[in-house]
């Protein structure tokens, strides 16, 4: 059973088929869609679906680890680990409601994730990264310990145009 965390504020839970509808509305949000490289614009309930049946999927071959953020029982967010293969390193990705910015949640979703992952992950580092005009995005991975590594265009899904993209890594501690 995959496991569930709690913060302070936070309950970070695995995604379930009942979600599908909250996550189409949210990443239609173009506050959303255009800062994450593999959201397109306009996604419809089937991708919403298909995205949940990856993760839990994935958590089984142990390269994705999927949780919904939830503040006071209401969806906030999402947070992600994900690979291709079990060999890869994680990469970080995570994404806050825009009614709920600025308040730190993605800094402690982020916080509470690898704190728990930090005790098993192999091999012992994550990789992640933000566009460069998402400077908010850079702020959350430096307060999560994260390191600027490389810079180099990423194909943005949502803009559909390649974009500006600072690569970040950090060690499992
Ligand atoms: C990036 C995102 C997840 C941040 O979520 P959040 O819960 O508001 O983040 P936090 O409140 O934990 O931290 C935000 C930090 O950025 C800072 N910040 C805000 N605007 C900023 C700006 N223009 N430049 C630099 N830092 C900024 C805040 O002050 C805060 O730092 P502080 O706690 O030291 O004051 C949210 O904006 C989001 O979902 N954006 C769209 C999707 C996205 O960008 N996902 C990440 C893809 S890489």
């Amino acid at each position: 059973m995959a496991k569930t965390l709690q913060t302070k504020r936070l309950v970070l839970r695995p995604l379930a088929a009942v979600d599908s509808t909250w996550l189409t509305d949210y990443w239609r949000l173009p506050e959303l869609y255009r800062m994450a490289a593999s959201i397109p614009p306009d996604v419809d309930e089937d991708f919403a679906r298909q995205r949940i049946v990856d993760a839990n999927e994935g958590e089984q071959a142990i390269t994705s680890i999927a949780r919904m953020i939830e503040l006071d029982e209401q969806r906030v967010g999402l947070i992600s680990l994900q690979r291709s293969t079990s060999r890869e390193a994680y990469n970080l990705g995570y994404s806050v409601h825009p009614d709920h910015w600025g308040q730190g949640i993605a800094t402690e979703a982020g916080t509470a994730l690898l704190n728990w992952t930090d005790g098993f992950v192999t091999p012992r580092f994550y990789i992640s990264g933000y566009f460069a005009d998402n400077p908010t995005s850079g702020k959350v991975l430096t307060k999560l310990g994260f390191l600027p590594c490389w810079r180099e265009d990423v194909f943005s899904r949502g803009r559909n145009e390649y974009v500006d993209h600072i690569f970040m890594s950090r060690m499992a501690e």
